[in-house]
């Protein structure tokens, strides 16, 4: 299936479950960011981020971009990733269902063969169903609370472990919940996905410590996002000028939430 309506210059690829065709325009090569010799910036390291059309995906994705990485933006929606092609030009994307393994495993491959490992996960995909006390915590919500946040992870960080190992600089980062440290009754379907993303965060981290320490995973904490997309975006860089070892497996609040 095609995402229709991009500009020629842009790249646009739905990915679905092996078997399936992909296609799409030719599009800007991350890799022709420029290398950066030292490891000490994320120039020329390739960075995915999983659910990229949100206001916090953009600043992300635009932050990114502008210090010189190669950006894959990954959504489910089409119009929200023409979008972002026309707010970070530089930007290549894929709608792909990251709740569906199958289809983030072709994902994985597509990429790999058009632009190589990458060296950056930057996991962005939420949402929020809650209200209602106790008895307000339904199985339908979480249900998609379960989906939307721990499968996805567990989906994108199965695919790109490897990469991150591999990298000279792998870095995995989500955006987790104050929720998680004082959970309501009301929000607790919410707190506990938000709780299990950062346990299966923080395993992923104590792989990459026993592999060798070139690769952190780092958990990013608010309150709330808005107003904070910028300072998130500062902090997703600056993943790149810390050594793995110093930030591997911390837990970050953003400062204003
Ligand atoms: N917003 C807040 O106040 C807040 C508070 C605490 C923590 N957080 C966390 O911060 C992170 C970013 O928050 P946000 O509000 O920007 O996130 P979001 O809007 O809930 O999701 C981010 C992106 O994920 C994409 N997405 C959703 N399901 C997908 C799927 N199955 N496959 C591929 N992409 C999918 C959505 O784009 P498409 O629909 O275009 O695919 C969306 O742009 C999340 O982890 C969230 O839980 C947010």
């Amino acid at each position: 299936m095609h995402d229709t309506e991009r500009p020629a210059s842009d790249a646009g690829r739905t990915v679905r479950a092996a078997g399936d065709p992909v296609d799409g325009a030719e599009g800007t090569d991350p890799n022709d960011a420029g290398a950066d010799a030292d490891g000490s910036t994320v120039a020329g390291h390739v960075v995915l981020i999983a659910g990229a059309t949100s206001a916090a995906g953009l600043a992300v994705a635009s932050a990114l971009a502008k210090a010189g990485a190669g950006v894959v933006a990954v959504g489910s929606n089409t119009e929200r990733l023409r979008e972002l092609r026309l707010a970070v030009p530089t930007a290549v994307t894929y709608r792909c269902d990251l709740a569906d393994f199958a289809a983030v495993t072709t994902l994985a491959a597509v990429v790999h063969a058009e632009h190589g490992p990458i060296d950056g996960l930057i996991h962005l995909v939420g949402g929020w169903r809650g209200g209602g006390g106790l008895a307000g915590q339904s199985d339908a919500d979480w249900d998609i609370l379960h989906r939307s946040i721990v499968t996805t992870l567990r989906n994108t960080t199965r695919a790109f472990n490897d990469d991150l190992l591999v990298s000279p600089a792998g870095r995995l980062a989500i955006v987790s919940s104050v929720s998680v440290d004082k959970p309501a009754p009301g929000g607790a379907n919410y707190a506990a996905a938000k709780a299990a993303a950062e346990t299966w965060t923080r395993a992923v981290g104590q792989g990459f410590a026993k592999a060798g320490g070139t690769a952190a995973a780092v958990i990013f904490v608010v309150r709330a996002l808005e107003g904070l997309e910028t300072e998130l975006a500062t902090g997703v860089t600056g993943l790149w000028e810390q050594p793995a070892a110093s930030i591997n497996n911390t837990r970050v609040r953003l400062a204003s939430s």
